[in-house]
């Protein structure tokens, strides 16, 4: 597998974002957020009420909350609750779903897939960090016949977001995606090549789904667990989920206040 750094660009995809198209400033954004612990601080903070005439398929358990904050519209969409198991419908084949239902239903000008991720240390993430990627890919879709292989990684370049960097003091990575929480050696030689600072389990996918539609998208994860450390992922995370949580949700605040009244070709 090849490793995900300036000699591989050429198989990489960019994420979209039609400047040329440009109009009007951003008005509609659609929040991708996995799990309800991360979603409701968010909810609450841009005074958002749950739909009440779901714009999604009857039976799913998706879940829109919408509104008007500062010149924007609002949405954030979290999966739900699995209807047999009632715990959040985390990972990648919610998020696309989700992804490609609400750009269908709602045609977002930009998507913000935010949530907690893995960190490496050895990449110079610590608990409470919270990254901007700057490139997303898979690790856990392993192809070995040639160019199956590059679909499987699905590396894209996400939408460039220059001033956001320099305005806002979040630090960029690289995020790798898989529907484990834990990590194999698989996936660990699949994140080392993917040159990844953070692991999650639906980035690429929203990615993936907006890039078919054209739409932008931006990624922000808040490091909830070291990846690399002595301790157990699963635990780790639980225990730091709240806490880092409320980093995470100041972040995309101050991205969401940074989009305010702004185009595209501006952030
Ligand atoms: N979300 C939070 N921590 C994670 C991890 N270690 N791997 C994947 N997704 C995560």
């Amino acid at each position: 597998m090849a490793p995900l750094d300036e000699s591989t660009e050429i198989a990489e995809l960019e994420t979209s974002g039609s400047i040329a198209a440009e109009k009007k400033p951003i008005s509609t954004i659609l929040l991708i957020i996995a799990m309800q612990t991360e979603a409701l601080p968010l909810v609450a903070k841009f005074q958002l009420s749950e739909d009440q005439d779901s714009v999604f398929p009857k039976g799913v358990p998706w879940v829109r909350y919408h509104g008007i904050y500062k010149d924007l519209k609002i949405n954030i969409i979290w999966p739900g609750k699995d209807q047999s198991l009632g715990v959040d419908c985390v990972g990648t084949i919610s998020a696309s779903l989700v992804t490609y239902a609400s750009i269908q239903a709602l045609k977002p000008d930009l998507i913000i897939n935010a949530g907690t991720a893995g960190g490496f240390k050895a990449k110079g993430a610590c608990i409470g960090d919270v990254f901007l990627a700057s490139r997303v890919a898979f690790h856990d879709r392993r192809i070995p016949i040639p160019v199956f292989d590059q679909y499987g990684i699905g590396a894209r370049k996400t939408c460039p977001i220059p001033n956001i960097f320099k305005e806002l003091k979040l630090k960029e990575g690289k995020l790798s995606t898989g529907d484990s929480l834990d990590m194999s050696p698989h996936d660990e030689a699949a994140i080392a090549a993917n040159d990844a600072t953070v692991k999650d389990m639906e980035g690429a996918a929203v990615a993936y789904v907006a890039d078919l539609l054209s739409v932008p998208a931006i990624f922000v994860k808040a490091v909830s667990d070291i990846v690399d450390g002595d301790k157990p992922t699963a635990e780790e995370f639980l225990r730091n989920l709240v806490a880092v949580t409320a980093a995470l949700d100041q972040a995309v605040t101050q991205v969401v206040d940074f989009i305010n009244g702004k185009f595209l070709s501006e952030l």
